[in-house]
């Protein structure tokens, strides 16, 4: 077998690759609070409540000094509501002890982390009614340690803010913060805070440095923030504790901001807010990207009117002048009062993520507008929705182009199989009109062979850099002890972080992203290997989905040998399945029938299987799906999901559906009441013998040639090569290979510096590998 050859033309520019790889923020998995928001104290302002989380209370994480979870009764203390530290901050604690007692907070995952000789910053609000209280601040160990300890006297009968520094006695994971008061006192405490003073780039009230510093590390051209769902689900007031983000909620003094119901399921206290992420973008090199919603949430299907949306739009507009605005301007000037005079020089900005609904695209169009006319520098960017083909993905691609978005944000969530079968999505784009912003996309998993075949997904986006114009993995962050999604890019507890394998790729690509393609040519390519077969064949039958279900006059017709089984009417309730025919050979075939749903969970339908090899390997037809709001075609591969089309449906009880769905070879239709409803091919896995694309680095007159193998160890020769340095990064693994706390970097990479002969080199590629040529003069 012959080596693939790769000719270099770096005299040949390509399209520009400007911003293409970022990264994308989001509050979930306790990401801000107990992640990347450096506050150690969980419930600092007593503003926990059961709308974040049924579990929530005001006293929620404190304890008292035997480390129980803290009664009223035990320390006479009160959640009150009355004269509090600010209207937005509505709670606050009132002690009041005759025999002296303590408060203790040990903030998120098991404990407080401490380095022994860091200092923290500890901070607090307090008013006294009658006389100067004198109380200790203590990092203490589990076991009662004292490991730091200063005295606070709070002498005023107004709020006064008391701080002061701690310096570790001991390294720990177990510490908590108390606060130890003698007989007698009658105080009321609000905003008990403690900060390593070693954030990221030493900021007040800044981020976590370890995880920052990972981030720090990709050198990302961009951020999205802050969502995701959190950014559209909830309510339309602005006021309630558990309306959509809005970003004037998150702005101003920390004390001043009123903390809110993550719809992740737990209390964000917006403590990171739009100044710190902008600030963040700054200190990352990154420019900023938010994310409003469009006063339209698919999940409860709560609208603004049209014609309330005013207030939306002016919100958008002044995100705008509160990022780049003259600080004489009324936000701009709020930016300055921060500690920003600066502009932030903001040059993106997206309106809804991944919406499903007309209503979504019919107020998109009064945002794009208002925004346009006062704004025209600003590139916009528009939504397809969570699914990478279909009715929502048309509707955003279609409002784009209607509207002249800058870029449209697509967003999926698929195997592996699924990102090699469509590994030249990009090519059959279009140049013309809205660029792509993928905005959220992974493979599930974390193992190795994950992050490599993203890495063979992304040379398709860079090769397709004229219709590409951004992309980042997502999610981003996840503490271990509070996980609402997985897999995602970089996980931690209170005291160590890791990167996944999938967040070393990422890495590779973001940092040596180059300023433009560069010409090149692969020959000796062996053919491409198919890893499934061209037809769907196998087991067909019913499931479903916590919903009773009545089924009738079922007909699966082989259109080429004219065979037609007819299955027995029949009911199945909640997770019930029926398999027809558990090996059905047709390749050119229709399932025609009708249902009903009779009763069950009002959110849940009926799944039609196909091609089923087992459970874990199927084909289904989803009628309903989460939230009721589907009508999509899901492939199952070793139990994960791709949902590779899907339409906004919805089953409504007691009505009979007459349904039919037809599969020839990989294409599928469905009709329902003789309407189309998907149409899509199913498109056969296939592994390159490489994946290739060749970079130029024009600020640091630099060539990338970047290399993926997903497949077995091969040798590539290098030609063409012009420069005198070559240097070889090798990252590669085991395929299940994953990192951990324990074995951070459970790969092998190596960097080697190999001598061209005559502008030719031979560079091996390990089996599953990504390795990238830097060359230079
Ligand atoms: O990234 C996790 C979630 O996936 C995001 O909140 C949402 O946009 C998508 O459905």
């Amino acid at each position: 077998m012959t080596n693939p050859v790769i000719t270099l033309h770096p005299q040949q520019k390509g399209a520009s690759l400007g911003d293409l790889y970022g990264i994308f923020f989001e509050d979930l998995n306790h990401a801000a609070d107990g992640g990347l928001y450096a506050e150690m104290i969980q419930n600092r302002s007593f503003e926990f409540c059961p709308i974040d989380n049924p579990e929530y209370h005001g006293l929620y994480g404190w304890q008292n000094g035997a480390g129980q979870p803290l009664q009223a009764e035990t320390l006479h203390v009160r959640v009150l509501e009355d004269a509090p530290l600010h209207a937005n901050n509505t709670h606050y604690l009132k002690i009041d002890v005759n025999e002296g007692g303590e408060l203790q907070n040990d903030g998120f995952n098991h404990g407080l982390a401490l380095t022994k000789g860091a200092a923290y910053d500890f901070s607090l609000f307090a008013r006294t009614p009658i006389e100067p209280v004198h109380f200790l601040v203590q990092l203490k160990e589990a076991d009662g340690r004292i490991l730091a300890q200063e005295t606070v006297t709070a002498t005023d009968r107004e709020w006064q803010r008391y701080e002061g520094t701690l310096i570790a006695a001991e390294t720990s994971t177990t510490a908590r913060l108390a606060l130890v008061f003698d007989g007698g006192t009658n105080i009321a405490l609000d905003m008990i805070s403690l900060f390593p003073q070693a954030t990221f780039k030493n900021r007040k009230n800044g981020c976590r440095k370890d995880i920052a510093e990972l981030l720090a590390a990709m050198k990302p051209k961009f951020m999205r923030f802050p969502g995701g769902c959190l950014v559209h689900d909830g309510s339309l007031n602005a006021e309630d504790r558990d309306s959509m983000y809005r970003w004037k909620n998150t702005v101003g003094p920390v004390e001043h901001r009123s903390a809110r119901r993550n719809s992740w399921g737990y209390n964000q206290t917006l403590g990171l807010g739009f100044y710190e992420y902008f600030l963040l973008c700054e200190d990352l090199g990154a420019k900023p990207l938010p994310v409003l919603p469009a006063g339209w949430d698919p999940h409860h299907q709560r609208a603004v009117p049209i014609e309330e949306l005013g207030e939306w739009i002016q919100d958008a507009l002044d995100l705008i002048e509160f990022a780049n605005g003259d600080p004489e301007t009324k936000w701009g000037r709020l930016r300055s009062e921060m500690g920003h005079p600066e502009p932030f020089g903001m040059e993106y900005l997206a309106v809804g993520n991944e919406e499903v609904g007309q209503e979504f695209f019919d107020r998109y169009d009064h945002f794009h507008k208002a925004i346009r006319e006062a704004y025209p520098e600003i590139q916009l960017i528009n939504s397809a929705g969570p699914f990478a083909a279909g009715s929502e993905y048309e509707r955003g691609w279609e409002s784009a182009r209607r509207n002249g978005s800058d870029l449209v944000d697509e967003h999926y969530y698929q195997t592996t199989d699924w990102l090699l079968a469509n590994h030249d999505r990009y090519d059959h784009y279009p140049a013309d009109g809205p660029k792509v912003f993928l905005g959220e996309y992974a493979s599930w998993g974390n193992e190795w062979y994950n992050a490599a075949v993203e890495a063979s997904y992304m040379i398709g986006l860079e090769r397709n850099a004229d219709k590409v114009g951004l992309a980042c993995y997502a999610p981003m962050l996840a503490n271990v002890d509070y996980v609402n999604w997985r897999p995602d890019m970089i996980w931690f507890d209170q005291s160590r972080v890791y990167g996944s394998m999938n967040y070393y790729v990422q890495q590779l690509f973001t940092k040596f992203q180059g300023t433009c393609n560069m010409g090149y040519e692969v020959s000796n390519l062996a053919a491409p290997k198919v890893l499934g077969a061209n037809q769907i064949t196998g087991g067909i039958g019913v499931v479903a989905d916590n919903a009773d279900i009545s089924y009738r006059n079922v007909r699966i017709i082989d259109h080429l040998s004219g065979e037609e089984i007819t299955p027995a009417d029949g009911t199945i309730a909640k997770d019930q399945r029926v398999l027809f025919t558990e090996d059905f050979p047709g390749t050119d075939y229709t399932i025609a029938f009708e249902f009903e749903k009779t009763g069950g969970q009002w959110d849940r339908g009926f799944r039609l299987l196909f091609g089923e090899q087992d459970p874990d390997n199927t084909f289904a037809w989803l009628l309903g799906g989460w939230q009721n709001q589907d009508c999509m075609i899901r492939s199952v591969r070793e139990g994960r999901i791709s949902d590779i089309t899907q339409t906004i449906w919805k089953v409504e009880t007691g009505k009979r559906y007459s349904c039919e769905l037809h599969v020839k070879d990989r294409q599928i239709t469905t009709t329902i009441n003789g309407v189309v409803m998907n149409e899509i091919e199913a498109k056969v896995p296939v592994v390159q013998q490489l994946y290739v694309n060749a970079v130029l680095d024009e600020a640091a007159d630099k060539q990338y040639v970047k290399l993926v193998n997903v497949a077995d160890a091969v040798t590539v020769s290098l030609e063409g090569i012009t420069g005198e340095q070559l240097k070889v990064r090798s990252l590669s693994a085991a395929p299940d290979a994953v990192n951990d706390f324990e074995t951070p970097e459970n790969f092998t990479y190596s960097e080697t510096e190999p001598v061209a002969a005559g502008g030719s080199v031979a560079i091996q590629l390990p089996q599953n590998s990504v390795v990238f040529v830097e060359i230079s003069d």
